[in-house]
C-alpha cells in the first residue's frame, strides 16, 4: 500500500527534474499565470487525462471532468469552472470529450440500481430516451452503446449553447464549442462535428435576448458612501 502512494511523490520528483533539466525557468514561467485557449470538459475515467491524449502541457487546457462528461445546469461545480473559464481566461474553444466504452453510459443503459449516481445517470438515460427511435433499431449492443457515447456528447454540447455564460460571450465575441469522442481502443480522438457558435444553432425557447455587451468602464456610477457608516467606521478607529 505504501509503494503504491510513494510511486506518485516519486514520479512527481522526476517530473519536476525533467522539466528543469529541459527548461530551468519552466515552472517560474507558468507561475507567472495561466491564459489557456481551450476548455476542456471530459468524463473522469482514468484512461482519458486531456493533456496526455492532445500532446499538450501544462498551462494549455483548463479542464473539467465527471462521470460520463455531462454538462448540467444546475451543477455550480460545472457552471463555476465554465463561468471563469469563459469569462476571466477568455477561452476561444470548449470542448466536450466523451469517449466509447464509458462506464457511466453503459451503467446507464441498464435497469440496475446503483444508488446516488443514478441521479447523476438519469442526464443520460435523457438522452436515451430522447433518442430512443434510432438507439432501439441497433441490435449490437456494443454498438449501440458506443452511439450513445456519441449522442451524449452532442447533448453536453447543446447544453452548453443553452447556457447564459456562453450566449452573454457569444455576444461579444467569438467561442467555438466542439464534440469528440476518444477510442481507448487506437487513442484516437473523433470529431462529430458539432460545431456551435452562435446562438441560431439552438432551439428558440433555449435563446436570451437579454444579454447586453459588457459594461464599459465610463458606464461605471460607483455608490456614494453612506455618511452613517463612515462615522462610525472613523470612531472605531
Ligand atoms: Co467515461
Amino acid at each position: 500500500m505504501n509503494s503504491l502512494y510513494q510511486k506518485l511523490i516519486q514520479g512527481n520528483k522526476l517530473f519536476s527534474e525533467s522539466k528543469k533539466f529541459k527548461d530551468p525557468e519552466y515552472f517560474e514561467k507558468l507561475a507567472k499565470g495561466q491564459m489557456p485557449d481551450y476548455l476542456w470538459i471530459g468524463c473522469s475515467d482514468s484512461r482519458v487525462p486531456a493533456n496526455e491524449i492532445t500532446n499538450t502541457g501544462s498551462g494549455e487546457i483548463f479542464v473539467h471532468r465527471n462521470i460520463a462528461n455531462l454538462v448540467v445546469h444546475t451543477d455550480t461545480n460545472l457552471l463555476s469552472v465554465l463561468e471563469y473559464a469563459v469569462k476571466y481566461l477568455k477561452v476561444k474553444h470548449i470542448i466536450v470529450c466523451g469517449h466509447y466504452n464509458c462506464g457511466g453510459v453503459k451503467a446507464s443503459m441498464t435497469n440496475h440500481f446503483h444508488g446516488f449516481v443514478d441521479n447523476w445517470l438519469r442526464n443520460i438515460k435523457d438522452v436515451y430516451f430522447k433518442y430512443r427511435k434510432e438507439l432501439d433499431t441497433i441490435k449490437d449492443e456494443t454498438k449501440r452503446e458506443d452511439r450513445l457515447c456519441e449522442l451524449n456528447v452532442v447533448e453536453q454540447v447543446r447544453n452548453l449553447a443553452k447556457s447564459g455564460i456562453v450566449q452573454e460571450a457569444w455576444a461579444e465575441r467569438e467561442l467555438h464549442l466542439h464534440g469528440w469522442v476518444y477510442g481507448l481502443h487506437d487513442g484516437l480522438i473523433k470529431d462529430l462535428s458539432v460545431i456551435h457558435n452562435n446562438k441560431e444553432d439552438i432551439d428558440e425557447i433555449y435563446r436570451f435576448d437579454t444579454l447586453k455587451p459588457v459594461m464599459k468602464k465610463t458606464d461605471l456610477v460607483l455608490p456614494k458612501p453612506v455618511s452613517k457608516i463612515k462615522s462610525r467606521s472613523k470612531s472605531s478607529v
